[in-house]
Parts: C-alpha cells; sequence; structure tokens
C-alpha cells in the first residue's frame, strides 16, 4: 500500500468532515503531458492547461485556454496554505495574458475554511457542481404536470430541440465563462443527432399546452462515468440540459420536466444526478436547490488580462 501525503489526507478528512457527498478528494493524479506539480508548506497542487479547439463543443463550455490547480490543503490554517498554493502556481505563470484565456480552481463548496485565498486574489465562483440525492423532495409551487406533457425527442424534433438549446447557450454565456462561437451551432446540431435517434443521452420534448416550449437532457449512468467521481454516491446520471421557454417560466413548468425527468432517471437505478450551472445565473440557481440539489464542487475562476 503507497503511503498517502499527509497534506492529502488532511484535507480529505476536512472535506469528509463537512461533506460526505463530496467525492474526489483523496489523491491527485499523476501530472501528464503540459502538467506539473506544485507543493509549499501545507498544500500541493497538480497544474494542468486546457488548450481548446475553437470549432470543437467544449470550446463553448470554456474560455479557450484555461490554466487548472488542482490543490489540497492541509494544516491548522487552510486558507494561509491554499493562499500559499495559489501564489506559488500565479507566480509560475508569470505575465500569462492574452483573450480567452483564463484560470480556474475547483474547491468542494461546503469547504468554507481555504476559500477566502480565492476571493482575495481575484477569483469568483462561477460554475457549481451540484447533487440531488435520490428520493429528494421538491419544494415551493405545485408543479404545473397537467399542462405539461413529456416525450421522447426523436429526430424530427431537431430543428426545436437545437433552438432550445442554442438559447441555452446563449442565456449561460451572460455570466463570462460560456461562450456562443461561431461553430456552436453546427456543433450542437453535430452532438444533437445521435442524442434523437436515441443512440446517447435521454432528451425529452416538454409539450406545454400542446406546444414543445421546453427539453431536458440526461447522460445515463453509462455515459456519466467522467462526473461519477465528483460524489460518494453511485451510481450517477448527469442532467447535462434543461431549458423553459421564456414564455412559459415561473409558472411551475420546470418543476414539471424535472418531476418527470427525476423519475426516470429514478427507475433507472440511479443513486445521484448531478449538473452544473452557473453561480450567478438568478434562475437556475434557487430553481435547483429547490428541486433538490446542492453545490458539492465550485469552479473559482479568473479571467486573464486580454492584452
Ligand atoms: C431554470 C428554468 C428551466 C426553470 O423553468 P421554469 O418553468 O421557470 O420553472 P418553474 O416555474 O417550475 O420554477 C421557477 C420559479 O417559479 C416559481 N413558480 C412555480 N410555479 C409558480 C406559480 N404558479 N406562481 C408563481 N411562481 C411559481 C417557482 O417556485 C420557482 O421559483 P424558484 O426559482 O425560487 O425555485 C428556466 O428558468 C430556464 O430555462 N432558465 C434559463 C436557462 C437555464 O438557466 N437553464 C438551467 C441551466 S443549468
Amino acid at each position: 500500500m503507497t503511503a498517502v501525503h499527509p497534506v492529502i489526507e488532511a484535507h480529505a478528512a476536512r472535506i469528509r468532515a463537512v461533506d460526505p457527498l463530496a467525492g474526489g478528494q483523496d489523491g491527485l493524479p499523476a501530472p501528464g503531458p503540459n502538467e506539473g506539480a506544485i507543493e509549499v508548506v501545507d498544500a500541493l497542487g497538480l497544474t494542468s492547461v486546457d488548450r481548446l479547439d475553437p470549432g470543437a463543443m467544449n470550446a463553448t463550455w470554456s474560455p479557450l485556454i484555461v490554466h487548472r490547480l488542482w490543490g489540497r490543503a492541509g494544516g491548522r490554517d487552510p486558507e494561509a496554505a491554499l493562499g500559499a498554493l495559489l501564489d506559488q502556481w500565479l507566480a509560475g505563470l508569470g505575465g500569462e495574458r492574452g483573450p480567452d484565456r483564463a484560470l480556474a480552481v475547483q474547491w468542494p463548496s461546503r469547504d468554507t475554511a481555504a476559500v477566502r485565498a480565492l476571493t482575495l486574489r481575484g477569483f469568483a465562483p462561477m460554475v457549481a457542481t451540484a447533487a440531488r440525492v435520490r428520493g429528494a423532495a421538491p419544494s415551493g409551487p405545485p408543479a404545473a404536470a397537467s399542462r405539461v406533457r413529456m416525450r421522447a425527442a426523436v429526430p424530427a424534433d431537431m430543428a426545436v430541440v437545437a433552438r432550445l438549446y442554442e438559447a441555452l447557450v446563449a442565456y449561460d454565456a451572460q455570466f463570462g465563462w460560456v461562450t456562443m462561437r461561431s461553430s456552436t451551432r453546427a456543433r450542437i446540431v453535430e452532438s444533437l443527432a445521435p442524442v434523437l435517434r436515441g443512440e446517447g443521452s435521454w432528451c425529452w420534448v416538454a409539450e406545454v399546452d400542446g406546444a414543445a416550449a421546453g427539453i431536458v437532457m440526461v447522460e445515463p449512468p453509462t455515459l456519466a462515468r467522467w462526473i461519477a467521481p465528483a460524489v460518494r454516491s453511485a451510481p450517477v446520471a448527469y442532467l447535462s440540459a434543461m431549458y423553459a421557454d421564456p414564455a412559459v417560466r415561473g409558472q411551475g413548468v420546470g418543476a414539471a420536466m424535472a418531476a418527470a425527468a427525476h423519475t426516470h432517471i429514478e427507475a433507472a437505478g440511479v443513486a445521484t444526478t448531478v449538473l452544473h450551472h452557473a453561480v450567478p445565473n438568478p434562475l437556475s440557481a434557487p430553481f435547483w436547490a429547490r428541486q433538490g440539489y446542492r453545490p458539492v464542487l465550485t469552479q473559482w475562476v479568473r479571467h486573464l488580462p486580454p492584452r
């Protein structure tokens, strides 16, 4: 058995004490190409760089160049330890600048003991990984179930599903992390084609009073393995997209869509459903909380000066 680094052990123990659901804190992957390791007193981390092709779908979901720090902090003062780690990382990046470039640090949401170090260095919480454990009851006004008919999307739905998906990207882009690129529309259509043939994610169209007004997409556990380590309770499904047309919002339509999706997800044996939402999103953040989701990991980001 290999010995666990004391910083990783202390970090993992602290996270387990504040959040038994948050996963992925028990180690650090070995550095690969473009990656490096840094260590300071009571903290260590792995650095990596994403360099995205602007024509690829994942370039919609973040800036093109993202420097990432995967940190672990122990000791009596985790804020000071994380602060020293951040300072070492930032010093190593020198005067790195340019358009469409940013820094990102993912940290367990409930480990509030360390995150002041991020705020004081200009990082803002941007993306929450939120989780709903099987059986969580929704709160708020009753869902408008009788007005909403959920049906599996089919190839003939391409135009409406692509339009609503693109509107979701445009809404999210307002917060400054997601970007609507010139390639986004084409990539959306390409990625939806197998889904609408029933070959990938589950995808439903919500008909409200007879007209298509919403979509929900969910990666079943076989496709959601990439995000499963975020939580300690499996099997995991990933709710990748949900959008309700502005004309039907605030009437319980979203709640009805979420309820229908959760019924299907739970019938498939899923223990935990995970999703991402922008922390500043004033619609989705309270909505998902009412549907039984709560943050487990928070991605803190800082854009680099464009020149
Ligand atoms: C998030 C979204 C799907 C919610 O859809 P919706 O149809 O508005 O959802 P609901 O009507 O069920 O709930 C919205 C709010 O209206 C309230 N509401 C529901 N029925 C209501 C009623 N009859 N009267 C008054 N308020 C009502 C709910 O309590 C809820 O409040 P909350 O946000 O504090 O929880 C929708 O706002 C949307 O598409 N937003 C833009 C895209 C987006 O953010 N997608 C999620 C990305 S992660």
